[in-house]
């Protein structure tokens, strides 16, 4: 028995993110009028919010395939070459986590991206010429935690840049109940409420969320995800009422308990934590500030009264 898929397939079914699927559907249709590919597009922003899924809904709704690949997966011009000259007209490349390309397969989607032609060398030194090969017409859709990572040449060569937000917690509680029916399970306004509010805006949590809560309601209870069963399985799986996991506490712990509240500098806080201060600043910071848990300040970031109370430590100390 495989397990259903939870993505949406089109751009009606998905929900969330008003913006881009308002801007996405105005340029995919007037490409297909025009018989084009649709111009190349870059996503950026946390993960979990739906990059891959946009991809795979512009390929169905072009009527084409998507090709997957990822930055850190190809390692040589070569490659990328062979990759891209393998597509059929038309079709979606997607480069997950593109900001990781090297440069010299980078340099390979330059001339691919503006005149979808590859340049080979051929010879050495003196005698050193290119030969352009052609290259069927395809659409990047490349995908960054952060634009900003990406070399302007790169950056420069998408014509649609689009920046993915969290979700709220009604358009997150609408993904659960759509995902619920999806897998089958029965599910109250209330239990799905319970588990879009702990998802830290984010429905590939929320999905993941739902799956877990379903086995305890299936196996604890009666099948169906109550408010009840919501709560005392998200209690269990360590995410507190805010949508906070173990890392996002222990973020706040270290730089209250251990830098007095800061100001701490990113770099002082990621070694501290034992991460990567790129992780830190692209993954957990972002929900941290949104929700006010965090501030950025010139010398570095602090703890807000919020968290304090969060995670009910009295102000005054460590100050
Ligand atoms: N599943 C995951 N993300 C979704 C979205 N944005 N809309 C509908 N279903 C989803």
């Amino acid at each position: 028995k495989i397990e259903p898929n939870l993505r949406p397939q089109t751009l009606a079914e998905y929900i969330g993110q008003e913006k881009i699927r308002h801007n996405l559907k105005i340029y995919i249709d007037a490409a297909k009028a025009r018989g084009e590919s649709l111009d190349h597009v870059l996503f950026y922003g946390p993960p979990g919010l739906g990059k891959t899924t946009l991809s795979g809904i512009i390929a169905n709704e072009m009527g084409v395939n998507m090709k997957v690949t990822s930055g850190p997966a190809i390692e040589k011009p070569g490659e990328m070459a062979a990759i891209l000259n393998n597509l059929q007209e038309g079709d979606v490349l997607f480069v997950d986590e593109i900001h990781r390309l090297n440069r010299q397969v980078e340099e390979v989607l330059y001339p691919a991206m503006e005149d979808f032609a590859i340049d080979i060398m051929l010879g050495k030194e003196a005698s050193a010429r290119s030969i352009r090969l052609d290259l069927p017409h395809f659409t990047l859709v490349g995908a960054t935690t952060r634009a900003g990572l990406l070399t302007a040449p790169l950056r420069d060569r998408f014509g649609v840049v689009q920046k993915l937000e969290f979700y709220t917690p009604k358009e997150l509680s609408v993904i659960v109940e759509r995902s619920a029916s999806v897998l089958g399970v029965e599910i109250d306004p209330k239990g799905a409420q319970e588990i879009a509010r702990r998802s830290r805006g984010t429905p590939r949590l929320a999905n993941r969320l739902l799956k877990r809560v379903r086995d305890f309601a299936q196996v604890k209870y009666d099948g169906v995800i109550t408010k009840e069963v919501a709560d005392f399985a998200l209690d269990i799986l360590d995410v507190d009422k805010m949508g906070l996991d173990n890392n996002d506490r222990n973020i706040l712990l270290l730089m209250i308990e251990k830098f007095g509240g800061g100001p701490v500098g990113l770099e002082t806080l990621a070694a501290a934590m034992g991460e990567d201060a790129g992780t830190l600043e692209d993954v957990y910071e972002p929900y941290l500030l949104m929700n006010g848990f965090i501030n950025r300040t010139p010398r570095g970031r602090v703890a807000t009264e919020l968290a304090y109370r969060h995670l009910d430590i009295p102000i005054e100390s460590g100050k």
